[in-house]
């Protein structure tokens, strides 16, 4: 792993600046490159073989790049395309959903839990197939919300039915359930009105996925060697000033090196 090349991290928008300042927080120096996919957004509602497509164009760029490694910060990718870029790249990639079923296992008493994602997450049962990996006791109950990305890419707190809208999808889950899985990475930018809804445990697989970056890096002795803060360039495929307002506020710095690409 060649230490001072960028780590490549990519969403269908907006969504993966969740897993973004969880990395920068864990890992400073590193240099990144973050592509938002917003002009294909959302994927949610795609089949396998078009998020592959989308995948494989993303995982190209950053092999142009010479990326060190690729975080696939979106669920949706990371249940269609995961298995399928591993054996197509020989960059090392790491999805989130394994680190959300660890999350979620730490942290439930009641072995019941639920999860929140887009519809084609649900469909493809990843998150059950990996938390049925780390125990075979659990209750899980999962509900597609095929609403929240595009309410969240175009700006979520100016949507007038916001809170009736998460509250119509909360009570779908399991009342009983004491955590609850953000199984989108767009999610956890609306987690405060979902809380509201939600009286349990939240776990957002953002952080045990920076965890999982960092022992990889260390495994492969790949830490940026250089002793200054790395630098995050952005790569949008849709409307960059649309992306920026929503990206600053959630990640609580400016932007300032911003590219379009093509869709
Ligand atoms: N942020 C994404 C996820 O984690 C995708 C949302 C979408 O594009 O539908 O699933």
């Amino acid at each position: 792993m060649l230490q001072n090349q960028s780590i490549g991290v990519f969403d269908s928008g907006v969504g993966g600046t969740t897993i973004l300042k969880e990395i920068l927080k864990l890992l400073p120096n590193e240099n990144i490159l973050y592509y938002g996919d917003s002009g294909n957004a959302p994927y949610g509602q795609k089949t396998t073989e078009e998020i592959q497509k989308l995948c494989c164009k993303i995982l190209d760029f950053f092999t142009a790049n010479n990326c060190k490694a690729v975080v696939i910060a979106c669920n949706t990718a990371t249940a269609a395309a995961l298995d399928r870029l591993t054996n197509l790249y020989s960059v090392p990639i790491i999805g989130v959903i394994a680190a959300g079923a660890k999350g979620a296992i730490k942290v439930t008493k009641n072995n019941k839990i639920n999860i929140l994602a887009t519809p084609f997450t649900v469909s493809s049962m990843a998150y059950i197939k990996e938390l049925e990996k780390l125990s075979k006791k659990l209750s899980i109950t999962q509900e597609g919300c095929p609403e929240f990305c595009p309410m969240i890419e175009s700006g979520w707190e100016s949507h007038p039915e916001r809170e009736k809208i998460i509250a119509n999808h909360v009570a779908k889950l399991s009342p009983e359930a004491d955590t609850l899985i953000l199984g989108c990475t767009h999610y956890p930018i609306i987690k405060e009105d979902i809380q509201k809804f939600f009286s349990g445990t939240i776990v957002d697989p953002a952080k045990e996925t920076a965890l999982q970056l960092y022992s990889l890096l260390k495994l492969n002795d790949g830490f940026n060697s250089e002793n200054k803060k790395g630098k995050v360039d952005f790569f949008v495929s849709g409307d960059k000033e649309i992306f920026k307002n929503v990206a600053e506020k959630f990640l609580g710095f400016k932007i300032n090196n911003i590219y379009s690409v093509d869709k």
